[in-house]
């Protein structure tokens, strides 16, 4: 299964001090979905910097894609 989401955040959301933890630190939570740590930000969001407003995109293997359409399975069926 897999889960289409989309996201817009193009940065991490930091901790308040009464939410980090002594022994590790700063904590940053990704929000762009993009981090190889998740939920942890692992700096992956630089990626999305440059991203147009108007714009959807796909991550996948590295690279970025623009997404022209999504059509759901429903929509699909109902056009034949
Ligand atoms: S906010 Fe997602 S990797 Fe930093």
């Amino acid at each position: 299964m897999t889960r289409l989401v989309e996201l817009e955040a193009t940065g991490p959301r930091k901790l308040g001090p009464d939410d980090i933890d002594d022994e590790k630190g700063d904590v940053a939570i990704c929000q762009c979905g993009l981090s190889a740590s998740f939920p942890f930000c692992d700096g992956s969001h630089r990626q999305t910097k440059d991203e147009a407003s108007e714009t959807t995109y796909v991550y996948e293997d590295g690279e970025r894609r623009e997404v022209e359409q999504v059509v759901t399975a429903d929509e699909e069926c109902s056009s034949h």
